[in-house]
């Protein structure tokens, strides 16, 4: 009886997770139809632009614009500041996607569910992806103001987008993570910048679930880890496109001191303030990773 019992729950399971799969396939199948009946452009590079940084896409010329709430069941960030829709279009002479606009993990959503616009665009075409991100430095040589390119992350956000049956038509079970944010284009983009002048750091990002920022206790930790920056996006993106064998250029742009290392409060109007204030500069690096790395 109690075996029965077992082996029907053990199929429920199953079917559960292989209904899953199919919502997801499908999702991605249907928003990619849905985009396909728009244009029949191939980006082979991909943009999240993250908090404050969303601006970069209006500079893509011959812009193809599709809205998030075009597309069938496709995830919508709720927080204020991230407009939600695809740009494609070409910049620097590159063909590029840009999510202008993206879900975080704090929303509520899983991070299998906030990756998928990450698996679309590679089936639209993409090859290589830029991330950009909002982060708290930890490191306190990174003043406000600084750019640091990733060169490797912490997950402590408690979850990974890879959880749940593998999507083996997009990549592994088990995959490398040895050089995810490729140091190709670290040691490419560092020359370029600082033969114009541009100062750019390089660092080590955790992922904090959020959406509370950091305690200074957890500050600490994250320093005594090895973090350089602490963060709420980016690492479920690039779990995803190092899955998919997409190389990342991931860069922060330090918005604050992270919780404890000045005696004050944080808040989001500095973060959006601080990231207003390097646009030049953070343009001026996209620009050159567009132009000669990517
Ligand atoms: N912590 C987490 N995320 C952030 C921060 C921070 O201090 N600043 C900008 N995004």
């Amino acid at each position: 009886m109690i075996n029965i019992k077992k082996q029907g729950a053990c199929q429920n399971v199953r079917i559960r997770a292989k209904e899953r799969k199919m919502k997801e396939a499908d999702m991605i199948q249907k928003c990619e139809a849905r985009i396909r009946e728009r244009t029949a452009f191939e980006p082979e590079i991909g943009l999240i632009l993250g908090s404050g940084l969303g601006d970069y896409a209006d500079r893509i010329e011959d812009k193809i614009c599709i809205p998030y709430s075009d597309l069938p069941d496709f995830p919508i960030s709720t927080v204020e500041g991230h407009s939600g829709q695809f740009v494609m279009g070409e910049i620097c002479g590159k063909k590029v996607v840009a999510m202008q606009g993206r879900v975080h993990y704090y929303e509520g959503y899983s991070q299998r569910m906030i990756t998928l616009p990450v698996r679309l665009m590679k089936k639209l075409g993409v090859r290589k992806m830029v991330i950009t991100n909002a982060a708290g430095g930890v490191n306190k040589a990174f003043e406000p103001g600084t750019l640091m390119l990733l060169s490797d992350h912490i997950n402590y956000s408690g979850s990974n987008p890879l959880l749940g049956e593998n999507m083996e038509e997009f990549g592994p079970r088990f995959p490398d993570m040895s050089d995810t944010y490729s140091g190709k284009y670290r040691e490419q983009l560092k020359r370029l910048a600082a033969e114009q002048g541009v100062a750019l750091e390089e660092g080590v990002y955790m992922m904090f679930s959020g959406p509370c920022y950091e305690t200074p206790a957890e500050v600490r930790m994250a320093r005594v880890m090895g973090a350089d920056a602490v963060g709420m996006s980016t690492v479920p993106e690039a779990i995803v496109c190092a899955h998919m064998g997409v190389p990342v250029l991931g860069i922060s742009c330090i918005t604050n001191y992270a919780a404890g290392i000045l005696d004050q409060p944080l808040n989001h109007a500095e973060v959006v303030e601080t990231a207003a204030r390097v646009k030049e500069t953070f343009v001026k690096v996209l620009d050159l990773a567009l132009t000669k790395v990517l």
